[in-house]
């Protein structure tokens, strides 16, 4: 699985992004230490609170389906500036890994950092 294969799979999974209110569509892909490959979109609700980020998608479908461990992550939106991942999404990102790579791509950058460039000092019990 290249990297390049990674972005296709985030695009892809972009456009299944449920985004009516805010219009920005989001993809990833998850690459799983094992070799699987999880998709998440963003998914908005009307009461706008209780919309889920691409990001926590990926990693709910991953973890209930018994994967816990990534190796890395690509974040894909259709947009000219770039993004990076909300706290939220940081935060719930390091619960499973402290050192993950991340490579964001928007349509004209691509950011590769890693979460524990994104959120150091996370919060840890
Ligand atoms: N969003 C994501 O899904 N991931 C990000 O990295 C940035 C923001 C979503 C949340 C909301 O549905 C929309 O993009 C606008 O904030």
């Amino acid at each position: 699985m290249t990297k390049s294969d990674l972005i296709d799979k985030a695009k892809q999974a972009s456009e299944n992004a449920y985004a009516p209110y805010s219009k920005f569509k989001v993809g990833v892909a998850l690459l799983t230490k094992s070799g699987k490959v999880y998709t998440g979109c963003n998914v908005e609700n009307s009461s706008y609170g209780l919309s889920n980020c691409a990001e926590r998608t990926a990693i709910f479908k991953a973890v209930s389906d018994g994967e816990k461990k990534f190796k890395e992550m690509v974040v894909y939106a259709n947009t000219d500036k770039l993004f990076t991942p909300c706290g939220a999404c940081r935060q719930v990102i390091s619960e499973f890994s402290s050192n993950m790579k991340i490579t964001i791509v928007s349509a004209k950058e691509i950011l590769e950092t890693t979460i524990g460039d994104l959120l150091p000092h996370e919060f840890h019990l």
